[in-house]
């Protein structure tokens, strides 16, 4: 066939790929042909425009490394990454709901006995942590193995920090008996994500703001159940209705608890004033078929 234009160009296109052989990708390039040229067709671009949309997604790409993602980021702040998380996660009561992973978890962090410190000596006001970890059915997870991570009071992960050659505001802990982790901390602040490259200029062109609302966050895993990636977010917080990357549900809101100083719920003293989080997890068991 030849003489293409926009009327026929989308059909000749998904046709070219009918014999893909793998049916799932077959319908996959079906849809992406058709929406992108609907979206070519919606928007009318100008060569100048198709330019500088290339331009954007060459630069993209260009500025990932093994530690920067800024597809990822891109991904996020379209809010796509959160409307594949939905997807991927209709759960049953009593399951804790899930966001979105972050560019900030490192595999392997320090693993660390209840009760320890993950500051690592960073300054910040003390935050207890509580948490129990169950089934969606209330089943308490003994054993589960639970990864923390949050930002420091200034609103940087040690992976950003120069400065920092060691893991800190980072663990992993191991569910006791009754499924509870306990550990201190600093209170975590608000951060802006990245905004450096591409991803910071389409928010500026666009004046969205970067910011995070402050947030600790879990991953938790137990044999038998789905893999827990969630945040807990501090009430109160500025941009709890504007987070970047629209990561806030009302369920993963807690407040961080203004406490006298005294005793603390492992049963240590501190001079100082601090803060308390609670949190009960549930987890969602695997569909009988993985779980085999
Ligand atoms: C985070 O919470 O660590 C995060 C999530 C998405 C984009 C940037 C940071
Ligand atoms: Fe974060």
């Amino acid at each position: 066939m030849r003489d293409f234009d926009e009327h026929n160009i989308t059909q000749a296109v998904i046709e070219r790929f009918a014999g893909t052989p793998d049916a799932r990708l077959k319908r996959i390039m079906t849809s992406l042909v058709s929406h992108l040229h609907d979206f070519i067709r919606d928007v009318e671009p100008s060569f100048a425009e198709w330019e500088a949309a290339i331009g954007f997604l060459t630069r993209t790409g260009q500025i990932c490394d093994d530690k920067r993602q800024e597809f990822i980021l891109l991904s996020d702040t379209l809010g796509a990454s959160m409307l594949v998380d939905a997807i991927n996660h209709r759960l049953p009561e009593g399951a804790t709901e899930t966001t979105v992973l972050g560019p900030f978890f490192v595999q392997n962090a320090p693993k660390f006995e209840n009760g320890a410190d993950v500051s690592a000596g960073l300054p910040g006001e003390l935050l207890f942590v509580e948490a129990r970890i169950a089934a969606a059915d209330g089943t308490p997870l003994a054993g589960a193995v639970v990864d923390v991570w949050q930002s420091d009071d200034d609103g940087f992960y040690d992976v950003q920090r120069a400065d920092l050659s060691h893991a800190a505001l980072r663990g992993q802990f191991r569910a006791d008996g009754e499924g509870r982790i306990f550990f201190r901390t600093i209170q975590p602040a608000a951060y802006p994500i990245p905004y450096d490259g591409p991803v910071g200029d389409m928010l500026k062109a666009t004046n969205r703001h970067p910011w995070r609302p402050a947030h600790v966050h879990f991953m938790i895993s137990a044999p038998g159940y789905e893999t827990l990636v969630t945040h807990v977010f501090a009430a109160g917080d500025e941009y709890l209705d504007s987070d970047a990357v629209f990561g806030v549900k009302n369920s993963l809101i807690r407040e961080f608890t203004h406490e006298a100083p005294g005793r603390l719920p492992d049963g240590t003293e501190t001079s100082a004033p601090w803060r308390h989080l609670t949190y009960d997890f549930g987890l969602k068991p695997l569909a009988e078929r993985q779980a085999a």
